[in-house]
């Protein structure tokens, strides 16, 4: 049966861990689908590993609405979230709901997720308001890098709490934490009703997330190692080399069979 956003939020309740990972293609989604995945994240870290580009900023609407009507028509159970991309949340409310309708009207996705803080809730509670449900993302924000500077540990104790106690009354149904300490990490998810979801921020989280390429090992080569928090389920990267590989020697060699 597909998961809904409020069944996600009730697994905190139940005691049941969430299991989220990002994935941008129709195969990919089905696979992670029937493997039993919680949450499939469309998210704007295709600029990233799928772009090749240093940051999330460029990625468009149009070209999330591409991945997320693939994602979603692929998906059985999974609740799909797609990421607003910059800057839809940073222009308020009206803009963040035409682009999360014009993602709900094109694609057959569940829930959209915005980065930022208490000063976002706004925004969040007028999505909520207009029935769209949203997942809320703090710690590190990569929308606004420019801002801050770099990619860094989080450790501002009384901001983040503050920050996701604004988006749980905002009325978020889960709150993602990107590279926040462990002790605040568990003291946000000891304060809030709201399931918590983590990457990079400990494993006291009510559940995690990873992207894709870096869980599978399948990062672009100049990426020669994921970030520190990865636990690499499988080395794709090397896989798929040495198939290549195998397969360019049997054409060269004249070895290559073809069954027709
Ligand atoms: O876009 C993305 O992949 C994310 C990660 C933090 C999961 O938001």
């Amino acid at each position: 049966m597909k998961l809904t956003p409020l069944k996600i939020s009730e697994y905190k309740r139940e005691g049941r861990k969430i299991a989220m990972l990002t994935v941008y293609d129709y195969a990919g989604a089905r696979i992670l689908d029937e493997a039993g995945i919680d949450v499939l994240l469309v998210g704007d870290s295709l600029g990233n590993v799928v772009q090749g580009k240093t940051t999330t900023l460029p990625v468009t609407l149009d070209e999330i609405i591409y991945h997320a009507e693939i994602v979603s028509r692929a998906v059985r159970r999974a609740l799909v979230v797609v990421d607003l991309p910059f800057p839809y949340c940073q222009l308020g409310a009206a803009e963040a709901i035409r682009a999360a309708a014009r993602i709900f009207k094109e694609t057959e996705a569940d829930a959209v997720k915005v980065e930022g803080g208490s000063n976002r809730a706004p925004t969040i509670a007028a999505l909520v308001e207009a029935g769209i449900p949203v997942m809320g993302h703090c710690g590190l924000l990569p929308q606004s890098v420019h801002q801050s500077g770099g990619f860094f540990i989080q450790r501002r104790r009384e901001q983040l709490l503050k920050d996701v106690k604004a988006i749980e009354e905002a009325g978020a149904f889960a709150i993602l934490l990107e590279c926040v300490t462990t002790e605040i990490t568990k003291e946000a998810t000891e304060i809030l009703r709201t399931p918590t979801i983590g990457i990079g921020a400990g494993g006291d989280c009510d559940g995690q997330v990873l992207v894709f390429h870096d869980i599978f090992g399948y990062t672009p080569p100049e990426k020669t190692r994921p970030p520190k928090h990865v636990r690499q389920y499988a080395d794709l990267k090397s896989i798929i080399s040495e198939a290549a590989k195998n397969y360019i020697n049997d054409i060269q060699n004249s070895t290559y069979i073809n069954n027709n």
